[in-house]
């Protein structure tokens, strides 16, 4: 069958649309997923637990705790369970709540524990889907890497018409479940997984640089590239994640920021400030990975006052080649030191992407390829394959960023057996 052994969250909120739910799980299970429903507290006004755990055949969790046993719902242990998170019907406030990390239910708890592909399908009246908070919401869901099937036109429980009814369950089963064939994720995506790499970065010190550089051309114009720095920050929180000790992030600026805390955050502007940084940091650690876009070239000659228009003649730029940072650490690199670095291609991948580890003496090479749809810069998601120095490759689906983040560190961590100590 289609979803055997797959793991789905339905996690339902309290709107009109809220029975349509019961089809969708119906899809789910008919697929030969498990499914987990969870509710919150509204919901239950509009469908009834009783429907839920019937077509589930698991009991609903809406509370945090059973209330007669006292038995506690783990909302981690649920989101680290699933394979997909499925938000259907998705309520105004639950989008907000989700957006801004309110966390006073278990739909919201289990969210922001969980790794898995979020899949938010917004259910509510016209005038409110198209408010500027909800739209901001569903905007700060979209860049935090959750998939919004979006709502469809039509009439409305107000009778109103318009944007706001929740796509068919038949859509969204088909959305989850391309998605998951897609990315054929790993069958049983058990806690033990999860838990054997937990610590794996204990006592280890970690460098990472991301981002894009600037290369000034005078006081108020740059050459630069589209980079968001939102791959090498999900490495950055992943490592801390896993225990490592210390963590720096050599940052190129953008708006991307770790979410752990106690990441050492080291802002650059250009290659060489990016270079000075790395040379600065990069002795005292285990594990370097270079995932910056760093720029080729510097201006040799940038202007020191903003260059006119009203000057007749062009500008007179030369261009000197910026460090390669990642080769100039592979140089330096100790035998107990572990070099980690980006290839974003667009031809001749494989080869390319095999080069730059021998040319930059890396220990292992990401390559990703901008004719896959989603991967490389811009995107919230990424479609990897991970070369190592011993001539192994594994490719990788496309996934969100933080859990192309997981799979560079698991394979850091296999390869390189680190270990608690
Ligand atoms: O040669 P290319 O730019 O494709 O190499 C990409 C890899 O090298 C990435 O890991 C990137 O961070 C690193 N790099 C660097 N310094 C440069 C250019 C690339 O560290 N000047």
């Amino acid at each position: 069958m289609e979803l055997s052994g797959k793991h789905i969250v339905v996690g339902i909120t309290g709107g009109i649309a809220a029975y349509k739910s019961a089809s969708l799980v119906r899809l789910f299970v008919k697929a030969g997923a498990e499914v987990q429903v969870v509710m919150t507290p509204n919901a239950r006004e509009f469908i009834t637990p009783v429907t839920l755990s019937t077509l589930s055949g698991k009991p609903v969790i809406s509370d945090f705790f059973t209330a007669n046993t006292g038995e506690w719902h783990s909302h981690v242990d649920l989101g680290l369970w699933a394979d997909a998170f499925v938000v259907a019907p998705a309520t105004a406030s639950t989008i907000a709540k989700m957006a801004n990390g309110v966390a006073d239910n278990m739909l919201v708890t289990s969210y922001l524990s969980t790794r898995a592909q979020v899949f938010v399908a917004p259910a509510m009246d016209f005038d409110m889907m198209r408010h500027p908070s909800t739209t901001r919401n569903i905007a700060t869901l979209s860049s935090d890497g959750c998939i919004i099937i979006e709502p469809a036109e039509g009439e409305l429980a107000s009778h109103l018409v318009g944007k706001g009814r929740m796509e068919e369950p038949e859509t969204i089963f088909k959305t989850v479940a391309a998605f998951i064939k897609q990315n054929n994720i790993k069958e049983n995506n058990s806690l033990d997984d999860v838990y054997i790499n937990k610590n794996a970065l204990a006592g280890k010190h970690v460098i990472v640089t991301a981002g894009p550089t600037r290369e000034r051309l005078d006081p108020v114009r740059y050459i630069s590239n589209y980079s968001t720095g939102k791959m090498g920050v999900a490495i950055a929180d992943e490592a801390m994640r896993r225990g490592a000790q210390s963590v720096t992030l050599v940052l190129g600026p953008c708006e991307a920021r770790p979410s752990e805390p106690g990441i050492k955050i080291v802002n650059v502007e250009s290659a060489r400030e990016m270079l000075s940084a790395c040379l600065d940091n990069f002795d005292s650690c285990d594990i370097g990975i270079m995932c910056a876009a760093v720029a080729d070239y510097a201006i040799e000659n940038p202007a020191d006052k903003k260059i006119k228009r009203e000057n007749t003649a062009v500008p007179d730029f030369k261009f000197a080649k910026n460090p390669d940072i990642a080769a100039t650490l592979g140089e330096r690199k100790r035998n107990d030191q572990i070099l980690v670095g980006f290839a974003l291609e667009t031809d001749h991948e494989l080869e390319n992407a095999a080069g730059k580890m021998k040319r930059k003496n890396l220990d292992m090479i990401v390559m990703n390829s901008l004719r896959d749809k989603g991967a490389g810069f811009a995107t919230d998601t990424n479609k990897v394959t991970i070369f190592t120095s011993d001539g192994k490759a594994s490719a990788f689906g496309l996934k969100d960023k933080h859990a192309v983040a997981s799979d560079i560190w698991d394979t850091i961590c296999v390869k390189f057996q680190c270990s608690e100590n």
